[in-house]
């Protein structure tokens, strides 16, 4: 077996119902989850459609690199979206599977296992960063976010030999869990890291969509653009943005997303992901071109998800420090004033209201002498708002009902 799968930790959701086995949730209450960060608005009917029309193509293997159509479709939207000069759709964009398994099949395309490499990640982070770098024979070094910058990691923390072991960074903006977006600023100064350290950047943006300003979150390549860093021989270099379909357009099912970038570091991508056999169904590509192509669809999601955000943060704000996101569909609450754990927050809300949250530990790692994740938790406002809305109301009762001598 391959040692390194016995550091992997088990995943926060195992570790969610092991927090809950032995007690029964108040059956006065319907079960609420607010735990898991899974879409729920329904899939747009011209998308399922796409998928049906396109069932012929299940006759053939379909190629890795994925059809013109698609790389054209995802060129084209991150043109649009970022302000970008043409791409090059042979050597620039690739279609995934899903973020998640590209982000853990990048990590072991660019790593030269066993050899002492450091990834690093933020904390509290999206768990495939650890397993990714786990399994590539790396180890994992944490950042902790600050919530004081707005969550931004504090790189300025690490030290210089840290730093000459670094291969691979990891970075999610719009983060999951915290729901906050980098600046230029913050891009200029990771940018210079890579440059003088030589490790790559992976820009998780899957959730770039779901914003809740009046602008679109910054994306890692259009900041390298306005930095000017696209103009020189070798346009992205040492960076990869990670995209996907399934928030911004409600298909957590269809698994598709798309990595796009350094065409240098793509292209050995790409070599490693055709023996690792990742080719998209050619229906599933149909139906993602239909969805890239179109934008009225995401701005009527992200119009429910801010009327939703609107109603619910103020009630969740009566009784917990909580502020709005930059973008995300996550609520990042500090329970600290409730003089609970996060842990103990949550067992007590699912077992007397029947209400799941995940605690923010679990996001999190022990790093530096804290675990910037404890005391906090997740909630995930992706049902209906009617059902988020009484979760909200519980939440609000629960807090007032333990201020009670
Ligand atoms: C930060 C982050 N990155 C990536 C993913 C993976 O999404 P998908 O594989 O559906 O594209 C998720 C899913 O929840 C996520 O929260």
């Amino acid at each position: 077996m391959n040692p390194h799968l016995d550091k992997l930790q088990s995943y926060p959701f195992e570790k969610l119902r092991q927090l809950f086995a032995g007690s029964t949730p108040n059956p006065a209450f319907k079960p609420i989850s607010l735990g898991m960060g899974e879409p729920k608005h329904p899939t747009p009917a011209f998308i399922r459609q796409a998928l049906v029309d396109n069932l012929d193509g299940l006759a053939c293997y379909p190629v890795t690199a994925g059809s013109e159509a698609l790389r054209n479709a995802i060129a084209s939207w991150l043109e649009r979206r970022y302000g970008l000069p043409p791409l090059d759709r042979a050597t620039q964009v690739l279609p995934v599977n899903g973020s998640r398994e590209a982000l853990f099949s990048f990590a072991q395309t660019v790593i030269a296992p066993d050899t002492g490499a450091l990834v690093m990640c933020p904390n509290p982070f999206y768990q495939i960063y650890e397993g990714a770098a786990f399994l590539a024979g790396a180890e994992p070094y944490f950042v902790n976010s600050d919530p004081a910058r707005n969550f931004a990691p504090d790189y300025d923390s690490v030290p210089e030999e840290v730093w000459q072991r670094v291969r691979l960074l990891f970075i999610c903006s719009p983060g999951n869990p915290t729901g906050a977006v980098l600046t230029l600023t913050d891009w200029e100064n990771l940018f210079a890291l890579s440059e003088r350290y030589n490790f790559i950047i992976a820009a998780d943006e899957c959730y770039s969509e779901i914003y809740h300003g009046a602008e679109p979150p910054l994306g890692a390549m259009q900041a390298a653009h306005i930095l000017g860093l696209t103009r020189a021989g070798e346009p992205y270099a040492r960076l990869v943005v990670f995209s996907s379909l399934s928030k911004r357009s409600n298909v957590p099912g269809m698994r598709s997303g798309f990595v796009a970038g350094d065409a240098q570091v793509l292209k050995q991508y790409l070599l490693y992901r055709t023996y690792h056999g990742s080719a998209m169904g050619p229906h599933v590509q149909a139906a993602s071109v239909a969805a890239w192509d179109d934008e009225t669809h995401v701005e009527e999601n992200r119009a429910q998800y801010r009327a939703k955000f609107a109603a619910i943060t103020p009630l969740i704000q009566e009784v917990l420090d909580v502020q709005m996101p930059d973008a995300s569909f996550y609520l990042w609450a500090d329970v600290s004033r409730t003089g609970l754990s996060d842990t103990e927050f949550a067992r007590r809300l699912h077992a007397e209201y029947n209400v799941t949250v995940l605690p923010g530990s679990y996001l999190a790692r022990d790093a530096h002498g804290s675990n910037p994740g404890r005391n906090r938790i997740r909630m995930a406002l992706v049902a209906e708002t009617g059902e988020g809305l009484e979760a909200a109301r519980r939440i609000v009762q629960f807090c007032h009902q333990l201020n009670k001598p």
